[in-house]
């Protein structure tokens, strides 16, 4: 049945109930039989990535349903956020959609079953594409000793992991975007990049770690971010996490309500992020692009902008898995990194 008949029904149930319900749908196609991947590959930090697409973090927090996502056609799928202990997140209603505006609306607060069980669940997958596992630090710890929660789920996660993506950028945890600030940020970069090297010794893997920024950084706290990321250096930078900005767009929906706004009206702010990140970083440095993707048009307008990799979700919700493919094919050839 094609999405567009099937939504209206799945829009009448709650917006995490209908989530949940996606996810184990996607379990269970998961246990099918699929085919390879297809478009064309990007070699990208040392990785090979079947495609230029990637499902954002968020979708698929604990690494649920990787296989079955995977099939729709992604060629990388980003789990998480995983924090070390498990927790429960903020209470509910927590999730809104605005149908009107292509957007969501979130303050979920990193619900998850915690690093050591997630990657529990990646050491069985299936799925042939990249996998990246995104980081954060649980709601009770403070600020202060951030660091600690990220290099234990570094730890926790680095065999099973493809990339790790550094999450400093959801506004709903506490002071959490203070890490952008180049004194917090520099001081957990290193840390984290020293923790690395020690275990890319042991275990005779590297991987790839990334910085997943926030929209609303001013161009004066961009530019450092940036400086850090080359000084460091960092592997790359995904623009961009959810925004706390309203334009009057939103405002007939559910617009006033607290958290990340995703979708259609983040578009042109992570547009602008990816772009005057190229401009900071140089041709050679990776970016991801995520932020209101929801047509082929818009996947190709972030490589246009400088992005080598794309991701969505909030897209897929309003489009349907469709979309996946559609934007795949839309990236063939895109971009300037070298295939
Ligand atoms: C319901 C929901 C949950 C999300 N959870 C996370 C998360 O745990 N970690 C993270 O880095 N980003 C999270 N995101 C942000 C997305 O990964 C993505 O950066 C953002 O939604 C913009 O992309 P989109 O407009 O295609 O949705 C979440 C987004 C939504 C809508």
């Amino acid at each position: 049945m094609a999405y567009s008949a099937f939504r209206p029904a799945l829009f009448t149930l709650d917006p995490e109930r209908a989530h949940r319900l996606a996810l184990d749908a996607a379990r269970l196609y998961g246990r099918l039989p699929g085919r390879p991947l297809s478009g064309s590959a990007v070699n990208l930090m040392g990785l090979r990535f079947p495609n230029r697409l990637g499902l954002a973090a968020g979708f698929d927090k604990n690494a649920e349903a990787a296989d079955g996502l995977g099939k729709l056609g992604f060629g990388f799928i980003e789990v998480g956020t995983v924090t070390p202990r498990p927790q429960p997140g903020q209470s509910r209603p927590r999730l809104f959609r605005l149908p009107k505006s292509g957007a969501l609306i979130n303050r979920l607060g990193f619900p998850n079953h915690g690093a050591a069980v997630v990657a529990r669940r990646l050491r069985r997958r299936r799925y042939g594409g990249i996998i990246g596992v995104n980081i954060g630090k649980n709601a009770d710890t403070p600020i202060d000793a951030a660091v600690d929660d990220y290099i234990l789920c570094l730890r926790a996660v680095y065999e099973v992991a493809d990339y790790i993506a550094v999450n400093v950028s959801s506004p709903n945890t506490a002071s959490l975007r203070d890490l952008h600030r180049p004194e917090r940020l520099e001081p957990l970069l290193t840390a984290l990049l020293s923790e690395r090297g020690a275990i890319s010794r042991e275990q005779q893997r590297h991987v790839p770690i990334v910085l997943k920024i926030s929209p609303d950084l001013d161009f004066d706290l961009l530019k450092e971010v940036a400086g850090v990321a080359l000084r460091i250096p960092l592997d790359g930078i995904i623009a961009t996490n959810t925004t706390i900005h309203r334009d009057n767009s939103v405002l007939t929906d559910a617009g006033s309500q607290v958290g990340g706004l995703s979708g259609a009206p983040l578009h042109h702010l992570s547009l602008r992020a990816v772009a005057t990140l190229r401009r900071l970083l140089g041709p050679a440095f990776p970016i991801v692009g995520v932020g209101g993707v929801d047509s082929p048009a818009k996947a190709r307008a972030m490589c246009a902008a400088g992005a080598d990799l794309v991701q969505l979700f909030t897209g897929m919700i309003y489009r349907g898995p469709s979309l996946v493919a559609e934007c795949v094919r839309a990236l063939r050839g895109a971009g300037l990194v070298a295939e």
